[in-house]
């Protein structure tokens, strides 16, 4: 548990202190907030981190989504403005006679619209917390000499604030920028947004659907204690992502007090972003594998290449933004719904009128803050019962996960010969990147060529002051 963690939540960690026979019962709203869940590791399968028998890491690729930041500026615009401007003309409730909203009185608000999209200084303790853990993790590995990062500010200060982490001796690492750009088709960071066949507002149409559905009571709820404030789904929505805006904010927030929203109702607030997910960017969209393949594609060849490739890394980290990673995995088969061998429609695993609190695909587990998928080749040797050699497996927030069917080695990973063939056939799945997406150029890029592409220079040296700037 990362030191933080602890001063967020004493009121959850009391609550939880009363042991029986039974085991208590424990809920922490901050893991089931989707996209505004602070850094956490849900350890989901809770399979050990830990490399298998005899395999030690040797190369490493990264991609993390930017840390935390103050807001969103959709979720602002949406939700947390309309909800903070209701709350400041209603001045004629007395809000401190009623327990469950009482701090309403004297609470303000944590954002505004200058804030939009910066990251929080916890944000960059966690990105700077990132680098710390990955060089506990791989002590055998050389530090990088670069580190990738889409160009958005946040994107940028993360990838900084790792650097600062890695960095033992001032302007070592170099960060290189890649512009978030409408017209790079597959080679950059954000492919989504040089994708016309994707849209950024898909899903929206059915996870409302499931939040008019958990949000009614709710709303009948919070409007026989305070009528004239007239709560919508909208309202019940922005007050719940403020429980983790704030929390990345201030540390902690009232607004995840389990007295004013159940535990039940938490896990609905994180199956309607799960439903958005799915459609969005998830095994819903027939264009997520097409976006999210050439990274996989460059990340597997950059670690099944030969150990002397020009201005080979040991380690690569890059950072992006939480609709990339989901892509990627469904373009490596992991966080399927339908899997194992699963038949039939795969968007019946998520209904619209019920939680299936079985399914794989959570967000919460896949992008908080900082989010990260890692894919390691390790080598193994004495690995009792397995050949010795290159093996590979991937991580998603430090939990190993199998590829499904790729599994001929130690632990969950997989030999070089079989990650090969998953990787081709992956590639046959979701090739033809301008084509699927509908890119009118014929020229754009088909891959990925930035950790490769001698062009693409040594970026820009971080130095020290760069981490709070
Ligand atoms: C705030 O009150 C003013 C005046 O009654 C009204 O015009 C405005 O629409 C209200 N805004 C919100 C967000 O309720
Ligand atoms: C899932 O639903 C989406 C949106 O309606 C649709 O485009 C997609 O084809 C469906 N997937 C399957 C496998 O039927
Ligand atoms: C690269 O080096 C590792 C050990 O450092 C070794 O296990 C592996 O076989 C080498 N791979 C290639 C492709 O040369
Ligand atoms: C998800 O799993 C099902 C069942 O195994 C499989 O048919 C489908 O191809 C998988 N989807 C992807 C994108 O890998
Ligand atoms: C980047 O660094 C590598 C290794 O230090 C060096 O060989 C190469 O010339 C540099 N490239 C540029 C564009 O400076």
């Amino acid at each position: 548990m990362s030191p933080f963690r602890l001063v967020l939540l004493p009121v959850f960690h009391l609550l939880t202190s009363i042991a029986g026979f039974t085991t208590a019962y424990r809920f922490d709203p901050l893991e089931h907030l989707g996209g505004v869940a602070p850094y956490f590791e849900p350890h989901d399968p809770p399979v050990s981190s830990a490399p298998p028998q005899g395999c030690t890491p040797v190369r490493a690729a990264y991609l993390s989504r930017h840390a935390a930041i103050y807001i969103n500026d959709f979720d602002y615009e949406e939700y947390i403005q309309p909800f903070i401007a209701k709350w400041q003309n209603h001045t004629a409730i007395d809000w401190s006679k009623i327990p469950s909203l009482s701090f309403l009185a004297r609470w303000t608000a944590p954002v505004s619209e200058a804030e939009e999209e910066l990251l929080t200084r916890m944000g960059k303790l966690e990105a700077t917390e990132l680098a710390i853990s990955l060089s506990f993790r791989y002590p055998g590995l050389k530090m990088p000499q670069r580190v990738w990062a889409s160009s958005a500010e946040r994107t940028v200060k993360s990838a900084q604030a790792l650097i600062r982490g890695f960095e033992l001796e001032e302007n070592t690492i170099g960060l290189v920028v890649i512009e978030e750009s409408k017209t790079t088709g597959a080679n950059s960071l954000t492919p989504y947004k040089s994708c016309p066949a994707y849209s950024p507002s898909t899903g929206s149409k059915q996870s409302s659907v499931f939040l008019k559905r958990f949000a009614k009571p709710i709303v009948a709820r919070l409007n026989a204690l305070a009528p004239s404030f007239d709560f919508t789904a909208d309202d019940v929505y922005g007050m719940m992502e403020l429980c983790g805006y704030e929390s990345v904010i201030r540390g902690s927030s009232p607004f995840c007090n389990l007295d004013l929203f159940s535990p039940d109702e938490w896990l609905a607030w994180e199956y309607t972003a799960d439903i958005m997910y799915h459609y969005n960017t998830g095994y819903g969209s027939s264009v997520s594998g097409v976006i999210g393949l050439p990274w996989f594609k460059a990340a597997a060849d950059l670690l099944m290449g030969s150990n002397d490739s020009t201005n080979a890394q040991d380690l690569y980290v890059s950072f992006t933004h939480r609709e990339l990673t989901p892509t990627v995995l469904v373009a490596m088969g992991l966080f399927n719904n339908s899997e194992p061998g699963g038949a039939g429609c795969v968007n019946k695993t998520m209904p619209l009128d019920q939680i299936n609190h079985r399914r794989a695909w959570k967000s919460s587990h896949i992008m908080p803050f900082m989010g990260n998928l890692a894919i390691e080749r390790l080598a193994c040797t004495g690995s009792y019962g397995f050949p010795d050699g290159d093996y590979y497996r991937a991580l998603v927030n430090n939990a190993p996960q199998q590829l499904p069917g790729c599994r001929d080695g130690p632990g969950t990973s997989c030999s070089h010969s079989s990650f090969d063939a998953y990787l081709q056939d992956r590639v046959s799945m979701f090739s033809g990147f301008s084509d699927k997406c509908g890119v009118a150029d014929d020229d754009a890029p088909e891959v990925l060529t930035i950790y490769t592409d001698p062009a693409v220079g040594n970026g820009t040296l971080v130095g020290k002051r760069s981490i709070w700037e």
